[in-house]
């Protein structure tokens, strides 16, 4: 144990320095609101993570409010439709002209990271780092405070509110009484195995593929670096995927128009994620507010956790603007059932779009007839694929 050697304030503490707390932490910084975030790791490791890369509107609405769109507008992709693909057919969602203009920017979530970064320097944005055993105490109270290790030294931040945006496997969630807690939670019985690699995308769009094999997903960072995905069974090991075994099974899942566009090349980057649905009712207790992945998981299918996080912190950020420049505490009090609202229905389009594009070892040829059959019925039906692009843009906030 360290001697207690820093007792400080701020108004508002935020745990993790992911995309939820760094744009929190933006946007109270330019309401004037003071905030400290504490960050487990260092900035490089959270930098690096490979993670998200589709962005909906709200969160470029989001990137441009707070002045850090240039290099996005200027490097991302905007993407106007997306394909669907199943047994070797294809067909386009026209998300623009289905949704009345709303489009989506491909740039990764790594690219996000280093403009809030480097523009938090600029703003004075308080990251610490590498702060070891961070605990949440007096939540319930009038006067919490956080505290943690750092170099060997034992520190301590007094606030008004905190705000737990540390991620599933965060401290914050777990510091509200299991008696007030609710978790919804399905656990998925396959994996996405993911690479990165310096060649130019198989297409101009994303390509989300059913195929008996399993699930496959082209899509890309830019024009000269592609994302692919393969659906894998959990126990898989990344020794046993070999970037040719990766690129055969990758073309044989996307039929040969698709794969006509493949242009193989080393990975520079390959992991295997595990998917899972999860909700933690209720966002807030006491003073303690959550935010993204702290209070809710979503497949990958739909590109929504990301973009969940940016819109869970734009509903806390005007809470606690209201809180602290209206001296009213409305917005405090229907934070939890705002971000909810918006939270279950991604939740629903995610574990809708992962059900349709996967293989369930429980199911059988019924299932992927069944599949099929939406898929077809999606390719003939205006009104479904309004619905598939209302969802897959992101859906207002209100
Ligand atoms: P995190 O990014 O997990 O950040 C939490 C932070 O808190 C971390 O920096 C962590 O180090 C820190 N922390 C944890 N514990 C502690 C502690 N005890 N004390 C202090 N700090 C702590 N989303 C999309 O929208 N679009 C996509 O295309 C997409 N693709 C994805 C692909 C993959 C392979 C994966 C894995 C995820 C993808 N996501 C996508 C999801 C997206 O990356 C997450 O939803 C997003 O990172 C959530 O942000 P967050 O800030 O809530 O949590
Ligand atoms: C990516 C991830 C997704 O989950 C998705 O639906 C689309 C793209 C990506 O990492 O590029």
């Amino acid at each position: 144990m360290g001697r207690r050697k820093r007792r400080v304030r701020t108004q508002v503490a935020i745990i993790g320095a992911g995309p939820a707390g760094l744009f929190l932490a933006h946007l109270l910084a330019r309401a004037g609101v003071d905030a400290v975030v504490v960050e487990r790791r260092d900035r490089e490791y959270v930098e690096a993570r490979v993670r998200a890369g589709v962005l909906e509107q709200v969160t470029v609405d989001l990137m441009d409010r707070l002045g850090l769109g240039k290099r996005m507008h200027r490097e991302g992709l905007v993407h106007e439709g997306t394909i669907l693909a199943h047994d070797g057919g294809m067909f386009r969602i026209d998300m623009k002209g289905l949704t009345g203009g709303s489009t989506v920017m491909v740039y990764g979530q790594q690219e996000v990271m280093r403009d809030l970064f480097d523009a938090g320097e600029e703003r004075g944005v308080q990251v610490v780092f590498d702060a070891e055993d961070v605990a949440l105490h007096g939540l319930d109270g009038s006067s919490p405070h956080i505290t943690w290790r750092k170099d060997g030294v034992e520190q301590l931040l007094d606030c008004d509110f905190v705000a737990g945006c540390d991620g599933y496997h965060g401290v914050s969630r777990g510091s509200m009484p299991e008696s007030v807690r609710r978790e919804y939670e399905r656990v998925y019985p396959f994996g996405w195995l993911g690479i990165l690699a310096d060649v130019p995308p198989a297409n101009h769009e994303l390509i989300y593929c059913n195929h008996e094999r399993g699930f496959a997903l082209a899509s890309m960072r830019s024009a000269t670096r592609s994302r692919y995905y393969l659906q894998c069974p959990l126990d898989d090991r990344l020794e046993d995927w070999s970037d040719d075994r990766f690129w055969d099974e990758l073309c044989l899942r996307l039929g040969d128009r698709a794969a006509a566009g493949v242009t193989r090349g080393p990975s520079f980057e390959k992991s295997i994620a595990p998917l899972r649905s999860f909700v933690s009712e209720p966002m807030r207790w006491g003073r303690l507010f959550l935010a993204g992945d702290a209070a809710h998981i979503v497949p990958p299918t739909g590109a929504k956790g990301l973009n969940l996080a940016a819109s869970d912190v734009v509903f806390l950020a005007e809470a606690l603007e209201q809180h602290y420049l209206e001296h009213s505490d409305a917005g405090i009090d229907g934070y939890s059932a705002r971000a909810l609202a918006r939270v279950w229905k991604a939740e629903r389009f995610s574990w809708w779009f992962t059900g349709l594009t996967h293989r369930f070892p429980e199911t059988g040829p019924l299932e992927h007839r069944l599949q099929v059959a939406e898929l077809d019925y999606i390719r003939d039906s205006r009104a479904a694929q309004t619905t598939l692009a209302e969802n897959y843009v992101g859906l207002p906030i209100s």
